[in-house]
């Protein structure tokens, strides 16, 4: 299925994803990744810089979940749907390559990249929002900066 216009931005505003897989087992796993990006208007490729584990269940079990909130407007979605691991020498492989390498530069080099197909997207807000419906992005952004206790940059 379709990225939205809103997966894609949230995307783009959140600083880390973490990919959900599990063995042939449905042993669970999930850990963090920075490096991924829409790709193809149906999916999200992740760079394998460090990931051992998730290449062993994404061989042994293709689903897959990819979460990811912008922290400061705590929004954001769950991605999931059959994963695929791509490789030098993959047809698509240069196209992907070249899009993450926007974000990882030449300090965090990889190999192979995982995909993920949207098959089902959900939304993730903070229940705040629903708590509250009167809460803004606004609102929130200013209540996460004080729990984090980061400050706007001055411009
Ligand atoms: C902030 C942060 C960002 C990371 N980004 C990535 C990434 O983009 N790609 C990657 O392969 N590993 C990344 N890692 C490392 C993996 O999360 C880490 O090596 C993890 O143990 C891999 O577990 P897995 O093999 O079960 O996926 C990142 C770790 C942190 C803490």
């Amino acid at each position: 299925m379709a990225l939205t216009p809103d997966v894609i931005r949230l995307i783009d505003e959140s600083v880390l994803c973490w990919l959900a897989t599990s063995s042939a087992s449905g042993q669970p796993s999930v850990s963090p990744k920075e490096v991924f990006t829409p790709y193809n208007g149906d999916s999200i490729v992740i760079a394998n810089i460090a990931s051992p584990g998730s290449a062993r269940n994404i061989r042994e079990n293709p689903k897959a979940c990819v979460s990811f909130i912008n922290v400061f407007t705590q929004r954001g979605y769950q991605v999931s749907g059959d994963a695929m691991m791509l490789h030098q020498g993959d047809d698509e492989y240069p196209e992907i390559h070249r899009s993450l390498y926007v974000i990882s530069g030449d300090d965090f080099p990889f190999k192979s990249a995982f995909r993920v197909m949207a098959n089902d997207i959900k939304p993730i807000i903070a229940p705040r929002y629903r708590l509250f419906p009167q809460t803004t992005e606004q609102d929130q952004i200013e209540s996460a900066m004080r729990t984090y206790g980061v400050q706007p940059r001055s411009s």
